[in-house]
């Protein structure tokens, strides 16, 4: 079976969804059973120079060519941003094609919303490339810890900050010498203020709050604080005393109750979370029955986090070749008091 894939955004992300499909097309087919075949790539400035892959479908910026091809069975939205993405996932779901995006930001506000419209409709929404770039977190929590009960989720989920904190503790870096290499390399968001204050961290930890406690939180939920007023001294200092300074987002339940806190913390060298260096992030699960499990590996960047959406990609095509299209990600809701740490 063909399955005809329209990517919307051409970028860092979407490059190394096109790679990965070119490159490893035989063991995609073998294990899927469909020959999954990119039909068209919508992109914002068509003159862009688009290299490392041969471009054997058309590039355009009218959505229309994806959105009104019956050709095309599954959307990828790698673009980011919300109200255009929103936009488009929407009326994608709404012509019974199956989503799969990165999008944190937009999951993280509305995707309650778009999961109800999938479900509606019969198909697929898929994101684990939203929350962690290459761990695979997101699928691990609804499968492996379905009879399970979480008490705290907590980690390092952002790779900017982390590349950059790393940098100015290890290579004497400047705070923009480092945030400059991490946009050169393709970790950052558009707008990195998302990743040094902490609000790209504050998107995934409501996600994962979500697969994990079933609460739908919003920002206002989310107590944050990112790492753009840490000085070299606050580093130098913690090392001289022992400590890594990592960005960590908590969600941690105490009763009723869920904390969700994204902050700066000491975390001592002989602890491993002092060990997720540069772009990896790492996620600590607290289940009452298998304990403390930990996933780690790179949370950003073009061939970690593209693998992730080719995992979306071809559990939507089994789903398609079972027959089973309309799995929900995640189903499960609780009643939880989402209270903020009293100031
Ligand atoms: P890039 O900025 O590298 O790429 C964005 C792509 O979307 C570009 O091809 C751009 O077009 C296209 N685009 C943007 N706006 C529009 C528009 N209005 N219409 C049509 N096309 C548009 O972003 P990334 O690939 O880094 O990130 C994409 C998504 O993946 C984001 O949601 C991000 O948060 C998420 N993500 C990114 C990770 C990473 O490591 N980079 C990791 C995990 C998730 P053009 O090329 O013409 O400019
Ligand atoms: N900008 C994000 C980060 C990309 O640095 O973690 C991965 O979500």
């Amino acid at each position: 079976m063909e399955i005809g894939i329209g990517l919307f955004g051409l970028g860092t992300v979407g490059s190394g969804v096109v790679k990965i499909l070119q490159q490893n097309a035989n063991q995609i087919t073998q294990r899927t059973g469909s020959h999954l075949v990119v039909r068209h790539a919508v992109v914002h400035n068509l003159n862009k120079p688009r290299t490392g892959f041969t471009q054997d479908f058309p590039i355009t910026d009218n959505p229309e060519d994806i959105l009104g091809n019956d050709e095309i069975q599954i959307v990828v939205e790698v673009m980011g941003g919300i109200d255009y993405a929103y936009d488009i996932i929407k009326r994608a779901l709404m012509a019974k094609k199956h989503v799969v995006t990165a999008n944190k930001d937009l999951i993280a506000s509305r995707g309650q919303e778009l999961a109800e419209l999938a479900n509606q409709n019969g198909v697929d929404l898929y994101y684990e490339a939203a929350v962690a770039g290459g761990v695979p977190i997101l699928r691990t929590l609804s499968s492996s810890f379905t009879a399970d009960e979480i008490s705290r989720v907590a980690g390092i989920i952002n790779g900017t900050s982390n590349f950059i904190l790393t940098q100015m503790a290890t290579n004497g870096l400047t705070y923009a010498e480092a945030l400059k290499l991490a946009q050169d390399k393709g970790f950052a968001e558009s707008d990195p203020t998302n990743d040094v204050e902490g609000f790209d961290a504050a998107y995934k930890l409501i996600i994962l709050s979500n697969f994990s406690f079933g609460v739908q939180p919003v920002m206002d939920d989310v107590t944050i604080t990112g790492i753009a007023d840490l000085t070299d001294s606050d580093i130098n200092d913690a090392h001289g005393f022992g400590y890594a300074i990592k960005l960590l987002g908590v969600a941690q339940r105490v009763g009723n109750a869920l904390s969700i806190e994204v902050s700066p913390h000491l975390v001592s060298f002989n602890h491993p979370l002092a060990t997720v260096n540069n772009e990896n992030n790492a996620v600590l699960v607290n289940g009452e029955s298998v304990g403390e499990v930990m996933l780690y590996g790179p949370g950003a960047g073009e061939m970690p986090t593209a693998n992730s959406v080719l995992s979306d990609l071809t559990n939507v095509a089994t789903n398609l070749a079972l027959n089973t299209p309309g799995r929900p990600f995640n189903t499960f809701n609780q009643d939880l008091d989402l209270a903020k740490p009293s100031q």
